[in-house]
């Protein structure tokens, strides 16, 4: 304060004891001098010790929530599927060791393939207050309002592998996942080869209203249009299960159209290994009667293009634990994430299997 409003409020109060701050402060920073505290007067003392407590205890307070926020764990909530097949299986254990190496605190919640659990799940991460929900939604639809709730408490959303289908994208920052249409071409586009544009296809189709089995079927037909000898004659459902695909194809073995399936389509290896184990209990040839293409690249299908009982896969990453928390990591660094990312995957055939099975991580 210049000098001479400092008189003029003296004039005015001449009760109030007359501080000079910048002593103050060097009392609270570094403790009373000698000669600081000659010049103290008896009236003074209280007051300067209790602004000197009240600035040290604000000093603590601020040097605790500084220390506390170095300190605080960064806490995900992950809504998983369930464990239908062997690809989710490697998906949940390359998150779930993504977070580890991180020291991320996972809450990790298995819905059992029911979409009722998923919301579940969200609603509780809601409540614990958790930094960032991701989930892997079991089917495309039914998620508006429960990502609304999510929005107004704040919470960023990451859809792991796959997509929901919203009109509002603003109710999650990102999506990581594979390109199941994509997908979908390549198998048809091997097996036109393959067959040479003609086949009286089994189709085993995943989860009903899941985005895999909606993108894969359209890409699988989208190349279809261009070889009108290539049909599909059955089609069902085996939910993604190795047990639900060897009962299907069971079904498709006693049917009256058995006989003219020389290929099957499998959403993805668990279904295909099922159908195999089906073909060879009817006394069909897996690789050779039928051919048979597949999505994931997972071990087991190796070894049994390895074993010439599958014809090829079609990969589908399912370790996407570190861009996962990538995504999370950048989200909390208030960055600006792209609204989707794609996963790198290639095509197998048979005659890479030996060669690429030691390679294989899932
Ligand atoms: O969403 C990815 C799909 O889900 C995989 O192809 C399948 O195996 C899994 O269950």
């Amino acid at each position: 304060m210049p000098g001479s409003n400092r008189a003029h409020v003296r004039a005015q109060h001449p009760d109030v004891p007359n501080f000079d701050w910048r002593s103050l402060l060097k009392v609270v920073s570094t403790g009373p001098s000698t000669t600081t505290c000659n010049r103290m007067k008896s009236y003074q003392l209280p007051i300067i010790s209790s602004f000197k407590t009240l600035f040290t205890l604000l000093f603590a307070v601020t040097i605790g929530i500084a220390a506390q926020g170095a300190d605080k764990k960064i806490v995900v909530g992950f809504s998983q599927i369930g464990a239908e097949s062997g690809w989710r299986t490697a998906n949940t254990e390359s998150i779930k060791s993504e977070a580890a190496k991180r020291g991320i605190e996972l809450k990790f919640a298995d819905a059992q393939q029911k979409q009722e659990n998923q919301i579940k799940a969200l609603r509780s991460f809601v409540a614990q207050g958790v930094d960032v929900i991701a989930f892997s939604p079991v089917v495309e639809t039914g998620w508006e309002s429960v990502l609304r709730e999510i929005k107004r408490a704040g919470i960023p959303v990451v859809l792991s592998d796959r997509a929901v289908a919203v009109t509002d994208k603003s109710l999650y920052v990102t999506f990581i996942g594979s390109d199941f249409v994509e997908e979908g071409r390549r198998a048809a586009e091997w097996l036109a080869k393959a067959s040479g544009g003609k086949a009286a296809i089994a189709e085993l189709v995943g989860t009903p209203g899941s985005a895999p089995a909606i993108d894969r079927k359209k890409g699988f037909e989208e190349v279809l249009r261009k070889y009108p000898d290539m049909k599909i004659i059955k089609s069902q459902s085996g939910d993604f299960t190795r047990a639900k695909g060897k009962e299907v194809m069971e079904t498709f073995l006693k049917s009256p159209e058995a006989k003219q399936i020389n290929a099957l389509f499998a959403h993805n290896d668990d279904m295909a290994l099922g159908a195999i184990q089906a073909m060879e209990e009817a006394g069909v040839k897996p690789g050779k009667d039928i051919l048979i293409v597949s999505i994931d690249g997972v071990r087991g299908a190796f070894e049994a293009m390895a074993a010439g009982k599958l014809n090829c896969t079609v990969e589908c990453n399912p370790l996407i634990g570190p861009q996962l928390f990538d995504a999370v990591d950048a989200i909390l660094a208030k960055k600006t994430l792209l609204k989707r990312t794609a996963v790198q995957e290639g095509v197998y055939e048979q005659s890479q299997a030996a060669a690429e099975l030691p390679n294989r991580k899932y």
